[in-house]
């Protein structure tokens, strides 16, 4: 009898799987009509998964998201999320209750809200981001099934809505496994939840699901501007503004939805010195779209970056995507402005947004304030390369950050990946990742941070396959922490290939306010020294066109247990977890001053 009950079990929950569309991503979401879904969400751990597997471990029908609720006195329902406590959505669980510091696993989240639906209108569902693989119900309807812990999804639930209360439950894990991206083992705290904002979107049957706008990269007098429908609608008028360009032209979607033609403008061109945007709107079926758009151009020339057609020299620092004040999530603008206010009083004009697409917030307000991005999908160490689902994976998160940020104009570099093993499989995998990163988008650079892996008498070679298929060479390299400072005035550096080079990591650790000797591990004098040591050694790398020196700030790190210094956090931050700056900020901060 089980296995019968099973089997309907499996067949009725594939059933219901294929009720609502996972749709492409929406371009521009926060400036669509939206409803937001952010707040207290009720959440229930479920350490075993009972909500969603029966005693065999089959999927049940009975799991959490049938939300049931007791009908008389002697019903069994062994969950409540009426009586569940809430959290702060969006939000890391981790630091949101003590009990989910180190919580690896699946927890629910639940909450209600009201709705009326409109006639000729489709309703999606939209995540900015979920960690790490999460299922969706709406009216105990599954309408999504989602992996990847640093990009946006949506689902169109229009056929689930109902006037009035609605209920939507979500069941998140953030478990690791060796097929993931990333995989297993990754040097960040693995903050399970709903990370990001939670948006009900609501669009006419027909709408611009994506536009792109770009200078073009040698010409700064003409705009491409293109366009695509949902649906493969022709004849569609779409209408693209552009007030202080005295620009506003129209013009018909193709059969397949798309629309695309040249403008002949002479923008302000967007750089650090001069972030200018313009509003931009765009128009179509009634809907219009309102953004702010930056025209810049980004090239290389030899071992040179162009930005705008001048070479510039990319005074970064790397961030991980954590709040300002000791941990956590960052998925607003006010954490953004902390940060990036930190990399500007540094004299930073580029920042490596490590190791994962950050949340858009952060990117539009680095735009705003004139700094330059590097952004990176996780594949981070040792990706399951010849595993066809985890290359689908990594290319779905991919698409993903270029499709949400294909307007950034602050956005230069798309990076592939970080330290990856050498290997025939890997390069297959990484080549195939840079060939779909330039077919989606050819107006930007692709790098990755690669490692020296040959050493002799001090010579380091960069000897890295993946040379030919990145525009930009950037390697990390640990002199003085993992090797001995003291070598780095011996240090020679070959990079064999005519591309610009960044120094994508170099640092070490210290704790703010643990002083001593300059050879004393983890003091500031050590770090302090390290910086002093190692940008007297790049600054002889030939074709150095930048460096993002790891690390801003602490950053929480279930690697780093080191108890009374490290405490579970990586101490190789310029400003402490506490916003404190130590004395090789102000190394750094002189260094760029001069350059
Ligand atoms: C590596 C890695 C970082 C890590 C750093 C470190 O280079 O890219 O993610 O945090 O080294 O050891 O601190």
């Amino acid at each position: 009898m089980k296995k019968i009950t099973a089997f309907i079990s499996l067949a009725l929950l594939c059933l219901s799987a294929k009720a609502a569309t996972d749709v492409p991503l929406v371009g521009n979401v926060l400036n669509r009509q939206t409803t937001s879904l952010n707040g207290d969400w009720h959440y229930i751990i479920d350490v075993q998964e009972e909500g969603y597997y029966d005693y065999r471990m089959n999927p049940t029908r009975w799991g959490f998201f049938q939300n049931a609720k007791p009908r008389k006195p002697e019903d069994l329902i062994e969950y409540d999320f009426d009586a569940a406590p809430t959290m702060k959505i969006p939000g890391d669980w981790n630091t949101q209750n003590d009990r989910l510091f180190f919580y690896e696993g699946t927890v629910w989240f639940e909450r209600e809200f009201d709705y009326t639906k409109k006639e000729g209108k489709r309703t999606l569902l939209y995540f900015g981001a979920v960690n790490y693989d999460s299922h969706v119900y709406v009216n105990t309807k599954h309408v999504c099934h989602h992996i990847g812990g640093f990009t946006p999804f949506n689902t169109d639930i229009t056929d689930e809505l109902k006037d009035g209360k609605n209920v939507v439950i979500i069941k998140v894990d953030n478990k690791r496994h060796a097929e993931d991206v990333p995989t297993q083992i990754f040097d960040w705290w693995n903050y399970g939840g709903i990370t990001r904002d939670v948006l009900l979107v609501e669009l006419n049957s027909s709408y611009v699901e994506n536009y792109k706008l770009a200078l073009d990269k040698q010409d700064f007098k003409i705009i491409h501007f293109s366009a695509k429908l949902n649906k493969g609608t022709a004849g569609e008028q779409v209408t693209l503004r552009i007030p202080e360009l005295k620009i506003d032209k129209s013009a018909a979607t193709d059969a397949q939805g798309n629309v695309a033609f040249d403008l002949k403008a002479k923008p302000e061109l967007w750089s650090p010195d001069n972030p200018k945007l313009y509003k931009v709107t765009i128009s179509q079926g009634g809907e219009t779209i309102e953004d702010e758009i930056g025209f810049r151009s980004v090239t290389t020339e030899g071992k040179k970056i162009l930005l705008n057609g001048k070479p510039i020299y990319l005074k970064g620092v790397s961030m991980h995507e954590e709040k300002a004040n000791g941990g956590g999530r960052a998925n607003g603008q006010d954490d953004a402005r902390q940060l990036i206010g930190w990399a500007k009083e540094l004299g930073c004009n580029f920042i490596r947004f490590a190791h994962y697409p950050h949340n858009e917030h952060a990117i539009r307000e680095a735009e705003r304030m004139g700094v330059l991005l590097w952004s990176e999908i996780p594949c981070y160490w040792t990706i399951a390369w010849t595993n066809p689902g985890t290359l689908e994976n990594a290319k779905n998160q991919l698409r993903d950050m270029i499709m949400r940020d294909q307007n950034r104009a602050n956005i230069i570099i798309w990076s592939i990946a970080n330290e990856t093993p050498h290997s025939k499989e890997r390069d297959t995998f990484l080549s195939t990742l840079a060939n779909y990163a330039r077919s989606l988008d050819n107006t930007r650079l692709i790098s990755m941070a690669m490692e020296v892996t040959g050493q002799s008498n001090y010579v380091n070679r960069l000897n890295d396959n993946m040379n030919q298929y990145v525009d930009i060479v950037s390697f990390n390299q640990y002199i003085g922490w993992y090797r001995d400072v003291n070598d780095a005035p011996k240090m020679k550096w070959e990079i064999p290939y005519d591309k610009p080079v960044i120094i994508s990591e170099f640092g070490g650790g210290a704790k703010y306010g643990y002083h001593g000797s300059k050879n004393q591990r983890w003091t500031e004098e050590f770090q302090e020294n390290l910086y002093i040591e190692n940008l007297a050694m790049i600054e002889k790398i030939d074709g150095l066109a930048g460096t993002t020196p790891w690390i801003l700030k602490d950053f929480r790190s279930p690697r780093r247990v080191l108890n009374g210094i490290q405490d579970y956090y990586n101490r190789k931050g310029l400003v402490s977890d506490k916003g404190e700056k130590k004395k090789a900020f102000f190394i750094l901060k002189e260094w760029y001053s001069k350059r």
